[in-house]
């Protein structure tokens, strides 16, 4: 997990991304390797008490998690440690809206774990994947310093949707989140 200081430079307003990705009172969601919490908070006070869960694989990381919602006084939420691979098993019903922010570059077996988050969604949900735009790592720069996933990590929009759609879900759009980030947004069929 990148320390605080200039994640939050780079994400001063993560409740206004999760709108852009398609988040809306309303639905239900899960943050996929939530780490310690800074898209999963905003996302308990946009959908209310219960309907967001949390996953990571790391105890330690929602321990963080639950701590900044405490602070945050946020609605309940539903905390799972746990493989992201295995969401589907983990969480009984299934939801709307997967959120996998900066962590899908580096998953090992990537159709599996988009093959996962689809078993979690309803018909007509969203998977949105957050990723580091393709540039090399000196590029992205935040704070003085390069930030990111090593250059030969990144992936193209392009190159998500070759792993995503064999899971069997759907692109339907990519939306930039300047200024290095994209959402590659996919769309389980509606039967
Ligand atoms: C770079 S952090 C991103 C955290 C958060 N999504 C964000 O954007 O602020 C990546 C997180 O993914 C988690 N992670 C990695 N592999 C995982 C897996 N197989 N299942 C669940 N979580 C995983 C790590 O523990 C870490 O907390």
């Amino acid at each position: 997990m990148p320390d605080a200081d200039w994640w939050r430079v780079l994400w001063p307003d993560p409740e206004a991304v999760l709108r852009r990705c398609g988040l809306a009172r309303g639905m239900s969601a899960i943050d996929l390797c939530c780490g310690d919490g800074w898209f999963t908070v905003p996302m308990c006070r946009m959908l209310g008490a219960g309907a967001v869960h949390g996953l990571d694989l790391l105890a330690e990381m929602i321990g963080a998690a639950k701590r900044a919602h405490e602070r945050a006084r946020a609605p309940t939420c539903n905390w799972i440690v746990g493989d992201a691979c295995r969401v589907d098993a983990m969480v009984p019903e299934k939801v709307d809206f997967v959120l996998i922010a900066n962590t899908f570059h580096g998953a090992p077996d990537k159709t599996a774990l988009a093959a996962s988050a689809a078993r979690a969604l309803k018909p007509g949900g969203r998977l949105v994947i957050i990723n580091w735009h393709a540039h090399r790592r000196e590029e992205t720069v935040v704070l003085d310093a390069p930030r990111g996933p090593a250059t030969e990590l990144r992936m193209t929009p392009q190159d998500v949707a070759q792993v995503v759609e064999p899971a069997g879900l759907k692109a339907v759009e990519v939306v930039e989140l300047p200024p290095y980030h994209y959402a590659a947004i996919f769309g389980a069929s509606s039967e």
